[in-house]
């Protein structure tokens, strides 16, 4: 499994602002001619990060953080299943994608073990504090987060089995 490489993203995708003249038949016509050409022809438009000014659309309320850890609370059986299908194992270095409160970067730590490690990307600077205070609380050494648009980051070490 060494050099797969591997990453994990936020479980309701990526945010994308919603697009003026939604209902308009000839801006459809358009966005369907495009979306044809584009890169991401196989990938529902929600689930395309378009840039570092797009809005995530639920927020990083208080309110919404809570929602998250209460929805990962509940699919983290489903998750932790879906993760060891994929391959995810001791060792491993993955990246997180949209970590928002941590959830994913901790159920994963886990799998991964001391021998691996996360690197969770989030732009919300809350969230990221969020993060940090509860991977803190539940004693893992093994998860970092980075403040970023995933759009920004660059990395030279690679990401991927063992
Ligand atoms: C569904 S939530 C996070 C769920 C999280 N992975 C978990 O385990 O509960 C999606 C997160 O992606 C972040 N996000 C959305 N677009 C982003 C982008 N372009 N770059 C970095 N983070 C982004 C949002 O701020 C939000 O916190």
């Amino acid at each position: 499994m060494r050099g797969d490489n591997v990453s994990i993203t936020a479980k309701s995708g990526l945010s994308n602002a919603r697009v003026p003249g939604l209902n308009c038949p000839e801006t459809a016509r358009r966005r369907v001619d495009a979306d044809k050409k584009s890169k991401h022809a196989n990938i529902p438009r929600d689930m395309i990060a378009s840039g570092s000014t797009s809005q995530y659309v639920l927020g990083s309320t208080d309110a919404e953080q809570e929602r998250l850890i209460r929805q990962a609370a509940r699919l983290d059986p489903y998750t932790e299943r879906l993760f060891r299908d994929a391959g995810l194992g001791p060792g491993q270095r993955i990246l997180d994608i949209g970590s928002g409160v941590g959830d994913a970067a901790m159920l994963a730590a886990r799998l991964v073990g001391p021998s691996g490690e996360i690197v969770g990307v989030e732009r919300d600077e809350r969230s990221i504090a969020r993060a940090r205070a509860r991977v803190a609380e539940a004693g893992l050494h093994n998860v970092t987060f980075m403040q970023s648009d995933v759009n920004q980051v660059t990395s030279d070490a690679p990401f991927g089995m063992g």
